[in-house]
């Protein structure tokens, strides 16, 4: 049965002091001004249902000024179930509970993933590669609990290996040793992510089509190596990014830094062939992360057979009219949201009678 956040509470947190929000079913619009507390309030839910922050705050930023403790949670319920994540910060330390059990971020992800859209994804397509890896690790992180095992892993054996790489004089039988850890782990986070990139492939693919029914989206997962192997498993991978060491590691030593492994990776787009980073127009580039958004929708109720909570932060003043009616029409009974807005003429008077809107004031 379809679980739902129903109520979120703030204690103390950012420019909250002591406020209670009623979350619809379907449909709740945070409406205000600029600097009312909408993207803190979608921040709170980000944190309450996935463990982190779009923000990547420092523990103290998310404590009201001159208060010494902050805490927020979040209500997730259906018929059947009541389930409560907490977060409570004191001496500048996070602690997450799960029904008032101590635990930990990794604890309170997957029991209602939330997908997240605001104004800076709109970079995804044209901006650096790093924020098309992280915008795909953060939902892969929130799909498979191992994800984030897998990507940790592979991040301390990077993190090993530079290291080693940095120093004056390089032990190169430490440097050897390190070298078969990252490829070992690279191969597997590699895989995982891949995996993920061709199960949402399809679906950004066919929404796209929705959108601009003219135009073809191709998409390509770009390894740091020349090419996805055509038989994708651990020994080609693994003989893929052996190869690539190969090339580099001359250059690694005199740039002090790894230069193979899937903190290179890219991800590009094509509209009818042509790199939309370069020639796509900002609208078809907008489509594009639309496009992306929704289908992380779709493949969370795939392969979850759940919705998540859909988190649109000020974004309906980025898009046309088209591309904001398709995206009404596409969480109409569909999922939950929680949009925030400065104004309410985005909506149609259809979608407003059905929302719950919460005004917010300073
Ligand atoms: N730790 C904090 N303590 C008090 N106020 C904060 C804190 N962090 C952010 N704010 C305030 O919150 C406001 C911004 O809230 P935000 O949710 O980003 O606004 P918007 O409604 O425009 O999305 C700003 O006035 C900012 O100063
Ligand atoms: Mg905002």
């Amino acid at each position: 049965m379809q679980l739902f956040a129903s109520n979120i509470e703030f204690y103390n947190f950012r420019n909250y002091s002591d406020n209670t929000f009623l979350l619809d079913p379907k449909l709740t619009i945070l409406l205000g001004k600029n600097a009312v507390g909408k993207t803190n309030a979608i921040e709170a839910l980000q944190l309450l249902t996935s463990g982190d922050s779009f923000r990547s705050p420092l523990t103290e930023e998310l404590v009201k000024l001159n208060e010494e403790q902050s805490s927020i949670s979040l209500a997730i319920t259906n018929e059947k179930r009541n389930i409560e994540t907490k977060l409570v910060i004191t001496d500048n330390k996070k602690q997450f509970y799960l029904n008032g059990k101590k635990t930990n971020a990794r604890g309170i992800r997957g029991i209602l993933p939330s997908i997240l859209f605001n104004p800076d994804d709109l970079q995804i397509v044209k901006g650096a590669p790093g924020l098309r890896r992280k915008s795909l690790d953060n939902f892969g992180i929130q799909l498979h609990k191992y994800y984030s095992q897998v990507k940790n892993e592979f991040e301390k054996a990077l993190a090993q290996r530079n290291k080693i790489l940095k120093e004056d004089y390089i032990d190169l039988n430490l440097l050897e040793a390190w070298t078969d850890s990252l490829i070992t782990h690279a191969t597997m986070f590699y895989l995982y992510r891949t995996s993920l990139f061709d199960r949402l492939y399809p679906y950004i693919k066919e929404i796209y089509k929705m959108l601009a029914p003219e135009e073809v989206l191709d998409i390509s997962y770009i390894p740091s190596f020349t090419s996805r192997p055509k038989q994708e498993d651990k020994s080609s991978v693994y003989k893929a990014l052996y190869d690539n060491y190969k090339e580099v590691k001359d250059q690694e030593l005199q740039r002090k830094v790894s230069l193979f492994g899937p903190q290179k990776d890219d991800i590009c787009f094509y509209i009818n062939q042509k790199d939309a980073r370069i020639y796509g127009s900002q609208g078809q580039q907008r489509s594009i992360v639309l496009a992306i958004k929704m289908a992380e929708v779709k493949l969370v109720q795939e392969m979850l057979s759940m919705s998540p909570l859909l988190l649109l932060d000020d974004v309906m003043s980025e898009l046309d009219s088209d591309r904001r009616d398709a995206l009404l029409n596409f969480i109409d009974n569909s999922v939950q949201t929680v949009i925030s807005t400065t104004h309410l003429s985005y909506f149609n008077e259809e979608t407003l009678s059905k929302a719950q809107v919460i005004t917010l004031e300073k």
